[in-house]
C-alpha cells in the first residue's frame, strides 16, 4: 500500500523521517511531498534516502521530471490517484488555512485538492496559534470535510512557550494511518508455509527426547499471515495450541516427519518461515517395548537432516526462505554465520535469555538479521512480533534494482542514522 507523507514547515518536520520510518516497519511503501519552507527545516535528500523516492517539493519544478516521473504539470494528479492515504506531518497553521480553504498554490495543496483518498493532518504550531479562533474554524472545517485531525500534544514548544501545540509523536501519527487504511491485505496472493513448536524424538513407545517449544511464534506467525491474506500452510509438532483459522494444519510428530511434510509441500509456498524447534539429534535405536530400569544407560544419537538448509537449497525463484535460532551469546555473530551456513534469506534471534520472554512465553523479543542488517525487535507480544516479522520479510521483496547506496551522507542525514536501524543504510533511487 501506498501512502503519501506531506511536510510542510515547522521545526517538527525532523520528526517526519520517524514517521516515514514507522510507516515503512508496516511494509507501506512511503512518498514524500514537501511544501518549499519545509525545504528550509529538512532536505529533500534526507527523505529521498529514507523513502527510496524521489521527493516533490514544487509544482512547476523541472528536477521532478525525469526518467520514471510523470510530466510535472500532472505530477499531483498521479500522485493523488496513487495514494491511499495522505498525511501531513507537522501540518502548519498555514497548511491547515490552505486546506480548508481550498487554495492550491503549490504541490502539496494541489495534492489534498485532487486526491480521494482519505487525509490525516498533524498540527504542530505554537499554542496561541493554535488556540487562535482562525486556527480551530479552519479545523473544523476540515474536519466536517473528512480529515482525521491527529490532536498535537501539550508540552514544551520550540517558540519556548508551554501548552498545546506539540506535533503528536511519529508512533501514534503511523497508528493513525493504519487504522485509516484498515485491515491490511499485504499478503495477499502469497501462501506462507510455517513451521511450529517442537518435535519428539521417541526412545521406546512411551518415551521420547523432545523440547519445551509450545508452538506459539509459529501459531502467531501463521495467525498474522492469514489475517493480512495469505494462504497458510502450518506444520505443526505436537502443540496444546488451537491452530487458528482459515489455516490448512499438517499435524507432524518427530523431525524426519516434519521434513517430509515440509518438502512435500515446498513448492506451492512463495514464503517459508522455519520457527519450528526441529530435534538436532535423534535415537539411533527405537525400543519397540518400553525401556526397563538397568542401571546406567547410553543413548546414542544420529543427527538429523537440517531442513532449513534443504529448503534453502531446493527453493525457487523468489521464494523466500526465514529461519529462526536461539541464542545466549554473540547474537548477531552466531545468528550471521548460521544464516550464511544455512543459505536462507533471514535469521529470527529469538531472545531465550531473558526472564519474560522467548519458550513458552506470551512474550519474545527478536533480531530480525540479515546478511547486511540487524534489526532489533524490543519485547512485545507474539502477536505483534509475528507481524513485524512479516514486514521485513515483505520488506526482503523489494527491487533491489531500484536502490543505490549512498556512501556519504549530509549532516542532515545524521538524523536518520539516529533513528535508522543499525545497520541499515539509506538508499536512494538514482
Ligand atoms: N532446523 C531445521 N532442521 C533441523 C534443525 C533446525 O530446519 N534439523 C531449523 C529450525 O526450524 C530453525 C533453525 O533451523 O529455523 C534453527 O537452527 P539450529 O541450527 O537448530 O539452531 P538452534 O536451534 O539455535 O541450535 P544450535 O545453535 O544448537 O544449532
Amino acid at each position: 500500500m501506498r501512502v503519501t507523507v506531506g511536510v510542510s514547515g515547522g521545526i517538527a518536520a525532523y520528526k517526519a523521517a520517524e514517521l516515514v520510518r514507522e510507516l515503512q516497519r508496516q511494509a507501506l511503501e512511503v512518498h514524500v511531498v514537501m511544501t518549499e519552507a519545509a525545504c528550509k527545516f529538512v532536505q529533500p535528500l534526507t527523505f529521498a534516502a529514507l523513502s527510496g523516492y524521489k521527493v516533490i517539493t514544487g509544482l512547476w519544478d523541472d528536477s521532478n521530471s525525469g526518467p520514471g516521473s510523470y510530466d510535472s504539470s500532472i505530477e499531483h494528479i498521479a500522485e493523488a490517484q496513487a495514494a491511499q492515504a495522505l498525511v501531513v506531518a507537522p501540518a502548519t497553521a498555514d497548511i491547515l488555512a490552505r486546506f480548508a480553504h481550498g487554495i492550491a498554490d503549490n504541490f502539496l495543496t494541489t495534492m489534498y485538492l485532487a486526491t480521494k483518498a482519505p487525509v490525516l493532518v498533524a498540527p504542530a504550531m505554537n499554542v496561541n496559534m493554535w488556540e487562535h479562533p482562525a486556527t480551530q474554524a479552519n479545523l473544523q472545517i476540515l474536519r466536517e470535510r473528512g480529515v482525521r485531525v491527529i490532536e498535537p500534544g501539550v508540552g514544551d514548544l520550540a517558540c519556548g512557550m508551554v501548552g498545546a501545540g506539540r506535533m503528536a509523536e511519529p508512533a501514534a501519527i503511523a497508528e493513525a494511518v493504519l487504522t485509516v487504511l484498515g485491515p491490511r491485505h499485504d499478503l495477499a496472493g502469497e501462501t506462507v508455509l510455517v513451521t511450529a513448536g517442537g518435535t519428539r524424538e521417541a526412545l521406546d513407545p512411551v518415551r521420547f527426547i523432545g523440547n519445551r517449544s509450545s508452538g506459539k511464534m509459529g501459531y502467531a506467525i501463521a495467525e498474522a499471515a492469514q489475517s493480512r491474506g495469505a494462504k497458510v500452510i502450518l506444520i505443526s509438532g505436537p502443540s496444546a495450541l488451537y491452530p487458528p483459522s482459515n489455516v490448512e494444519v499438517v499435524k507432524v510428530t518427530t523431525a524426519e516427519q516434519m521434513r517430509n511434510a515440509v518438502l512435500d509441500r515446498m513448492s506451492e509456498a512463495t514464503i517459508v518461515i522455519k520457527s519450528a524447534a526441529v530435534a538436532d539429534y535423534r535415537p539411533v535405536v527405537v525400543s519397540d517395548q518400553k525401556l526397563k530400569r538397568t542401571g546406567p544407560m547410553t543413548i546414542e544419537l544420529a543427527p538429523t537432516e537440517d531442513i532449513l538448509a534443504e529448503v534453502a537449497r531446493r527453493r525457487h525463484a523468489g521464494q523466500l526462505i526465514i529461519g529462526f535460532a536461539a541464542e545466549t551469546e554473540n547474537r548477531v555473530e552466531n545468528g550471521r554465520a548460521k544464516l550464511l551456513r544455512k543459505g536462507a534469506d533471514a535469521i529470527v534471534i529469538n531472545d531465550v535469555s531473558g526472564d519474560r520472554t522467548g519458550i513458552d512465553s506470551d512474550l519474545n523479543a527478536a533480531t530480525f538479521l540479515t546478511t547486511s542488517t540487524a534489526i532489533e525487535m524490543p519485547e512485545m507480544s507474539k502477536r505483534k512480533l509475528a507481524d513485524r516479522i512479516l514486514d521485513e520479510t515483505l520488506i526482503l521483496r523489494r527491487p533491489k534494482h531500484l536502490i543505490v547506496e549512498v556512501d556519504s551522507v549530509s549532516a542532515q542525514d545524521e538524523i536518520l542514522q539516529q533513528s535508522a536501524t543499525p545497520a541499515r543504510r539509506p538508499i536512494i533511487v538514482e
